[in-house]
């Protein structure tokens, strides 16, 4: 069959989805796949017919490639691909509607308030439910683009003008102080959890694509057994919360008492040799060419 691997894309997480799309290509060619590699424009329809593609990798992030718009135009052309589908796309993309699901299905996550618009959140600011500090977030970014920890007021204003000029509504989390751990879910089974300790104050776009060698990757994260399936039960909640497919990547945070507290869940994560999820599955005897071969063969419309 012949399988096209969509990777780049029109988000501010093309540079990410280029590695992605670049080690799925290889990858797959080694096992001796035949790969159509398609750089996602305007013309991907076209593309897709050209290419005679009969299965979609999608290797995007971010907007359109993970939040169901892509997703959906193959639905539309009844070709197969992998991952999740439109609507866990789309919730999964969207930080405050996943939350609303996780919340329904129990799951912890942090207090939150949601704007939609920086004129809302500027109005909120002596006026949130938890004090400062907190997080602000863009709710439809992916690799912690615009993500603020905010400790003074001046620096919540100046977030919340950040996060204003991109997508969705505005996310205004309590920051919780804890490790920061993600676990890996691949067809509906917990794989594992890592532990990213970042030299920097959390681990953000600098740290996960940019400071090469200094974040520090832990696996399996060194917790009490009891915190450690808990991380990993809390991960693969989330993922059938939503009804994703396929892989996903879940962020939590894990306080000194022991509380984990999901962050989202990534259903699209980085699939570069040295991303979390490829590094959880390693651990689990699952190598790079052989997760991507479990994800193409989950590939369903
Ligand atoms: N959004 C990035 C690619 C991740 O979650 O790995
Ligand atoms: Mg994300």
């Amino acid at each position: 069959k012949r399988v096209g691997v969509l990777f780049g894309g029109m988000s501010s997480e093309r540079e990410v989805s280029l590695r992605t799309g670049a080690a799925v290509s290889k990858a797959l060619r080694g096992l001796g796949y035949d790969v159509a590699e398609i750089d996602v424009g305007k013309d991907l329809p076209a593309r897709l017919a050209a290419e005679k593609v009969e299965v979609a990798f999608i290797a995007l992030h971010g907007r359109y490639g993970e939040d169901g718009c892509v997703q959906g135009l193959l639905e539309c052309m009844f070709i197969p691909y992998t991952g999740s589908g439109v609507m866990a796309s789309s919730l999964g993309m969207d930080k405050v509607f996943a939350k609303q699901v996780f919340i329904a299905h129990g799951i912890p996550t942090p207090p939150y308030r949601a704007f939609h618009s920086g004129d809302e959140a500027r109005a909120a600011v002596d006026s949130l439910p938890f004090g400062l500090p907190v997080v602000v977030k863009p709710s439809r970014e992916g690799s912690s683009v615009g993500v603020h920890i905010c400790k003074t007021r001046d620096e919540y204003l100046a977030a919340v003008e950040d996060a204003s000029k991109l997508a969705g509504s505005i996310l205004v989390e309590q920051y919780i102080k804890g490790r920061e751990v993600q676990g890996g879910v691949l067809d509906n089974e917990a794989l594992g959890v890592i532990e990213v300790v970042a030299a920097r104050e959390f681990y953000d776009y600098e740290a996960k694509y940019k400071s090469g060698g200094t974040t520090q990757y832990l696996f399996p994260a060194p917790l009490p057994p009891d915190q450690y399936e808990r991380v990993n039960q809390v991960c693969l909640a989330a993922h059938r919360a939503l009804e994703c497919s396929g892989g996903s990547r879940s962020d939590v945070i894990l306080t000194p008492s022991g509380e984990v507290f999901l962050l989202e869940i990534n259903t699209l994560p980085g699939m570069t040799e040295s991303s979390l999820l490829p590094k959880i599955a390693a651990g689990r005897g699952i190598d790079f060419p052989g997760l991507c071969e479990r994800l193409l063969q989950g590939a369903t419309l």
